[in-house]
């Protein structure tokens, strides 16, 4: 099955309404003829609204870093599905390797928030991913796929299907080491043989994006990977030059 190569900005807490629309004008000024690649970038939530109107005439997604598992209530300084769904997101970052460390989420909690994301038909970006001392002990598809199960174990495996799963080693993030093309290609086609032994079908049309320090330096030999469909960019994704590099870089 062909899948169309998906690259997503995640701007993690940079970015002001100033530099978010010098950022849009080069974008778009550069961008000129269409790629082949879904792009799609995630600001702050407080940004979302003036992000949708900057990209009005562009094919450009917008999607949020991370929401609250429930619809509405008592739960100060959350964002629902609902909420993002109606300022015009399509996807949506569920269980960064940052929310897992810095603010304790579980991996209940990310199948929870991922449910939520499914609920709203919000296409959730579920990220996975080994850390320096799990890589270092041999346990990364022992890790990954615990990451993969919670998800599985309370949504079921129909939930795969057109997902988006990004894997994304933590020693890789933010560090300027990128896992090397093999690296990134074991793990890769790891998930989606794990998912392919539940379901052909949702593996062959799930995209598994690469996250950890892609460049556009860097980005072609990942993209000739056969199980990269696309990549998921911090630090490279806030120079709109590069990023756009970057989604170039798939163009087959
Ligand atoms: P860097 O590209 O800055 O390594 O960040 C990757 C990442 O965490 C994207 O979600």
């Amino acid at each position: 099955m062909k899948r169309i190569p998906l690259v997503i900005a995640n701007w993690k807490m940079h970015g002001q309404i100033e530099w978010m629309q010098h950022y849009i004008h080069e974008f778009v000024k550069a961008s000129g003829t269409p790629g082949q690649s879904e792009i799609v970038l995630c600001p702050p939530f407080v940004y979302l609204q003036q992000l949708k109107v900057l990209l009005r005439e562009t094919e450009v997604g917008l999607g949020a870093q991370n929401l609250h598992d429930s619809e509405q209530g008592a739960f100060t300084g959350e964002v629902s599905a609902p909420m993002l769904k109606e300022l015009g997101c399509s996807y949506v970052v569920v269980g960064h390797s940052e929310r897992r460390r810095l603010f304790g989420e579980t991996d209940a909690a990310v199948a929870a928030k991922f449910a939520a994301a499914r609920l709203y038909s919000l296409v959730p970006i579920l990220c996975v991913g080994e850390n320096e001392a799990e890589r270092a002990a041999g346990i990364t598809e022992r890790v990954v796929q615990r990451q993969l199960d919670a998800v599985l174990q309370s949504c079921g495996i129909d939930v795969f299907a057109g997902a988006v799963i990004a894997y994304e080693p933590v020693w890789a993030i933010g560090t300027g080491v990128t896992a090397t093309p093999a690296q990134a290609q074991a793990v890769h086609g790891f998930i989606r043989n794990y998912i392919a032994s539940l379901s052909p079908s949702s593996a062959s049309s799930m995209r598994v994006l690469y996250g950890g320090s892609v460049r556009a330096s860097n980005v072609a030999e990942l993209a000739q990977e056969p199980d990269v469909d696309g990549a998921l960019v911090g630090g490279a994704s806030l120079v709109a030059k590069e990023f756009l590099a970057i989604c170039a870089g798939f163009n087959k």
